[in-house]
């Protein structure tokens, strides 16, 4: 299954408080978004990568992409002020001839994704239109109201992932959709979901996370020493 993805990076990584943005942030001597970079480099099924970023960073970010000769498989697209806006001006990159490919949108901050993880939701959205990695959640998570406090229950809880995966038209509605009724997600999938379409969850693994803070960091260190032991 062949595939497009879109990485973002344009984020300011405010949580991460290292004075730049997160993604330029080394772990284990490089940069936070060639590591994310890499897993689709090396995925054969994978076919661009728009990578959507500050236009203010456009400059560092070619230097750095240059210098690993991906520059044939990166395309830059300048991102927005949110998410949302960014994963959508990635959406609007992709031209016409692309368009029947499956589209995955993936968050640079996340580096640990697996090459099986990516075909199982290439496949998955191939299926179903829309795919996302997700775990069951591990906590007992309360829902607050008032002074009122309730359980969930967690045998239904999944907590949301990237990449995650569409059919372009579908996905590129969605956000239309978004857009016209002042919606803004934190994820693309619930974008789909606000229309009423079905939605594939393919478990991921735990270690599939975002870095967000500082206490992030030890523990990604690890996590790459291991995988790149493999
Ligand atoms: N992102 C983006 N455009 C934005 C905001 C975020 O492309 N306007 C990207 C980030 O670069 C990141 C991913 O979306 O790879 C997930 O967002 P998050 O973890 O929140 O990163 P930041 O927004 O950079 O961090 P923070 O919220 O702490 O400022
Ligand atoms: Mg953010």
């Amino acid at each position: 299954v062949k595939y497009n993805v879109i990485v973002l990076a344009a984020g300011q990584g405010k949580r991460m408080n290292a004075g730049k943005n997160k993604q330029f942030i080394e772990l284990l001597n490089e940069p936070l978004i060639i590591h994310t970079l890499k897993k689709f480099i090396k995925d054969s099924w994978c076919q661009n990568i728009y990578l959507v970023i500050n236009p203010n960073e456009q400059e560092q970010m070619e230097e750095l992409i240059v210098s690993y000769q991906w520059q044939d498989q990166i395309i830059f697209v300048h991102g927005g002020r949110e998410r949302q806006e960014s994963g959508y001006q990635g959406l609007l990159a992709i031209n016409e001839e692309q368009q029947d490919m499956i589209v995955m949108i993936h968050d640079g901050a996340r580096p640990f994704v697996e090459e099986s993880q990516l075909h199982e939701l290439a496949q998955a959205a191939k299926g179903k239109k829309a795919a996302l990695l997700a775990v069951p959640v591990t906590d007992t998570i309360k829902r607050k109201n008032g002074d009122k406090i309730e359980t969930l229950d967690r045998s239904t809880l999944w907590a949301a992932q990237t990449p995650q995966a569409f059919n372009y038209p579908l996905i590129k509605k969605a956000h239309e959709q978004a857009i016209a009724s002042e919606y803004l997600g934190t994820d693309d999938v619930s974008l789909v979901e606000a229309l009423g379409e079905p939605v594939d969850i393919v478990q991921g693994t735990y270690q599939n996370v975002k870095l967000t803070t500082q206490e992030d960091i030890v523990r990604a260190e690890m996590i790459l020493e291991r995988q790149e032991e493999k």
